[in-house]
């Protein structure tokens, strides 16, 4: 695990996705006043759709978010399984972030050259300010899953064999995740009490590679932990 972690236990999902939420506006507002944006990576999967449908309501500056995605999988742009989609949907069609600060993964293309464009992107974006993450019931983060091999120093890695449907994906790389001011893993639900003790106890999952200089903000609802 992560030597500085920070765990916000809470009991229900709702109040997680609150907490979260609290806690994006903040970095926002630190961001934008110290250095003129916020740029946030979004995480893919379930979870996050709370943190995102509360956000939607909130008074921000919007005109300075820079919007990024930590992975997505390799489906048309409009299929309903994207992660660029439920954003869309719930957050980024309801807000006033301009569409050239949004930089949607091109994962339509395949694996490879979604990659190698969206590389470009990371590249330029530099430090992060805010990374937002998932964990499956594996203990996977973004599209990085147990057991695949990636070359360490890539910014953006093509993701094949997917043991998550579907399975080929793109995925931010655990060194460029671990590139930000201030990261959150949201985490909630029963099914991910497993992998949940296997992080606490030391094992080397891809939620465990994720090492941002500053630590990590834990928040888990009482289904997934009770400290
Ligand atoms: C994806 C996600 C993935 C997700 C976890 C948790 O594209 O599938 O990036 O890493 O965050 O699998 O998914 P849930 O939030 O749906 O449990």
């Amino acid at each position: 695990m992560q030597t500085n972690s920070r765990w916000h236990t809470l009991e229900t999902a709702e109040q997680v996705a609150e907490a979260a939420c609290r806690h994006i506006l903040n970095a926002a507002d630190s961001a934008i006043s110290e250095r003129g944006k916020f740029k946030l990576v979004l995480a893919g999967g379930s979870t996050p759709e709370k943190v995102y449908r509360l956000l939607a309501k909130a008074d921000a500056d919007w005109a300075n978010w820079h919007i990024y995605y930590g992975d997505e999988r390799c489906l048309p742009v409009d299929h309903q399984d994207r992660n660029s989609l439920m954003a869309s949907q719930v957050l980024l069609d309801k807000v006033a972030i301009p569409a050239n600060q949004i930089f949607t993964m091109p994962a339509e293309l395949g694996p490879e050259v979604a990659a190698d464009r969206y590389k470009l992107a990371v590249a330029k974006a530099g430090m992060f300010d805010m990374v937002l993450l998932g964990m499956g019931e594996d203990g996977h983060t973004a599209s990085l899953f147990p057991g695949h091999q990636h070359p360490q120093d890539e910014l953006v890695h093509a993701v094949y064999n997917s043991p998550k449907p579907p399975p080929e994906r793109v995925s931010i790389s655990a060194k460029a995740l671990s590139n930000t001011r201030e990261l959150i893993f949201l985490i909630t639900g029963a099914n991910k009490q497993e992998a949940v003790k296997l992080w606490r106890s030391g094992a080397d999952l891809p939620v465990a590679r994720i090492a941002p200089e500053n630590g990590v903000d834990v928040y888990i609802d009482s289904d997934a932990y009770k400290p």
